[in-house]
């Protein structure tokens, strides 16, 4: 290794396989040497991938804004911008690339700016080791099991280290009372796990968010509380499987035992992302019988409707025992919209497991879907699986497959012509003027007329005309 190189601390993509850390919960603690670190500057984030890495970004906004920075309106007015990163599929981590080179302009008559990269790509070794070789300008590199140490490296930084690279390969504690700075004031993310603990083939995240580790059921509850009294209403409790909540604590509090514990609290919407087949238990199926808070909308993955697929990706789970999971939502809760992922050109699959992959869809009747293209990702099994279907295959699948889950879009909106229905307000819809959007119980996107008084709120709106992706309506006073 480049002598040069060694003070700065390179994540490990074997290492992280492995569950080695203990997990500590800790408080976070602000030093008072950062406390005025940011004073008269300004930061800009931005934010790719899921809603983990959302949440993660209010965090940061959070604890920039506790040291004295304030929000840049516009990035040419940064002294710091971050990109908080994702390295789900090939693509994904493109776009950062692509960004970087754009945003190098701005290092010319600034100088001082700090362009930082934070998030799950720094999980990568090669990612770390191609910013250190390509783009210089990038001073500050970390991940996501060390974001709360953001003061100390804005610190290191104007003390005039030329570059602070740190991401680590095992997690190790949980952090509690991190600052938050959330986009909304009527709904908000809540963690509820962190990490993930599937190793499904393909994916990346068991490697870059490191071994899953439940927060405490009393932290959780508290905060939620805390929401509820400065007038929210919606969480969205987040994991990677959070159906696996309680898992790794001891006693035999599982995740059935939060919803209801939450259900009391006052909030008046419950939902949660992501769900795994695997592990939805009949005593959480069963809270969609008898919850008020628990909205009658479900993610549940599906990833592929052949057996001999989803063992090859470790799913856990057969189509069988996937259908049943469907079978009983729909029998506690007859209304329910269920949604799902699913990848396509998985190595092997061949016609006939991705024909399965389609009865499936259209025996379940998924009200929407993200679809895949497989993308191999370094590190993980499945990037090593002999892959022989084409480019050109994949995308015809992916063509065929999105075919048919747009007409479940369709179907699912038509479901509520005539209905009236709740929404929660979220604000204007960005096209027009007037048009005030948000989400229904079941998790439509609505548009209706309507003024500023009722964002924030959760309102009747009648549904006059039922689209793909959204539903228009009338606001019942
Ligand atoms: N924990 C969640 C979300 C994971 S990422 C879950 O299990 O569903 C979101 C989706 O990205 C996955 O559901 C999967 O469909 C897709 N995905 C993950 N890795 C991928 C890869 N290597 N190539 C293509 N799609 C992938
Ligand atoms: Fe990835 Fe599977 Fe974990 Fe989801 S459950 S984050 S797809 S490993
Ligand atoms: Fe992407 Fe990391 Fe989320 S890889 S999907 S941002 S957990």
């Amino acid at each position: 290794m480049d002598k040069k190189l060694e003070k700065y601390l390179k994540p490990n993509l074997k290492e992280a396989r492995m569950r080695k850390s203990d997990i500590e919960y800790k408080e976070f603690i602000l030093d008072e040497k950062y406390k005025s670190l940011g004073e008269g500057k300004k930061y800009r984030i931005q934010t790719y991938g899921c809603q983990a890495n959302e949440a993660d970004s209010e965090i940061v906004a959070g604890i920039l804004e506790k040291i004295g920075f304030t929000l840049a309106e516009d990035e040419v007015d940064a002294d710091l911008i971050l990109l908080n990163t994702c390295a789900i599929r090939e693509n994904a981590e493109n776009r950062i690339w692509g960004e970087l080179g754009r945003l190098k302009i701005y290092k010319k008559d600034k100088p001082n700016l700090v362009l930082g990269v934070f998030g799950c790509m720094p999980q990568e070794e090669r990612v770390v080791e191609k910013i250190l070789d390509e783009y210089p300008y990038v001073s500050l590199v970390y991940g996501t099991h060390n974001f709360y140490k953001l003061p100390e490296y804005i610190y290191r930084l104007s003390e005039g280290e030329k570059r602070v690279i740190e991401a680590y390969s095992y997690e190790g504690s949980i952090i509690e009372n991190l600052p938050k700075k959330r986009e909304q004031t009527h709904k908000a993310w809540v963690h509820i796990t962190h990490g993930c603990d599937e190793f499904c083939t393909y994916c990346i995240v068991p490697y870059t968010r490191g071994k899953e580790r439940s927060r405490l059921k009393d932290d959780i509850i508290a905060e939620v509380k805390h929401l509820v009294e400065r007038g929210y209403k919606e969480v969205t409790l987040l994991g990677q499987n959070v159906n696996a909540y309680g898992k790794d604590l001891e006693g035999d509090y599982t995740f059935s035992d939060l919803l209801l514990d939450l259900d009391k609290t006052g909030i008046e919407r419950i939902r949660f992302t992501t769900s795994h087949p695997r592990d939805f238990d009949d005593k959480t199926i069963e809270v969609f019988r008898t919850s008020k808070h628990v909205m009658p909308y479900v993610h549940l993955p599906l990833q592929s409707g052949s057996n001999k697929v989803l063992k090859k990706m470790n799913r856990g789970y057969t189509k069988e025992r996937y259908l049943e999971v469907i079978r009983k939502l729909k029998d506690a809760r007859s209304d329910i919209s269920i949604t799902t992922d699913i990848i396509v050109a998985f190595p092997t699959e061949t016609e006939e497991d991705f024909l399965e992959t389609l009865e499936i869809v259209n025996e379940v009747g998924f009200e929407g879907a993200y679809t895949f293209i497989f993308s191999p990702r370094e590190g993980t099994p499945a990037f090593s699986y002999e892959n022989n279907i084409t480019e050109k295959e994949a995308k015809n699948r992916l063509k065929r497959l999105n075919d048919l889950v747009n007409k479940g879009y369709l179907e699912g909106s038509k479901k509520f012509q005539d209905k009236t229905v709740k929404v929660l307000v979220d604000g204007f819809s960005k096209k027009k003027d007037g048009v005030l959007s948000g989400y229904s119980e079941h998790n439509k996107l609505v548009n209706f007329k309507g003024d500023e008084s009722l964002i924030g709120k959760i309102v009747n709106v009648k549904i006059t005309k039922p689209m793909t992706w959204f539903l228009i309506g009338e606001y019942v006073k």
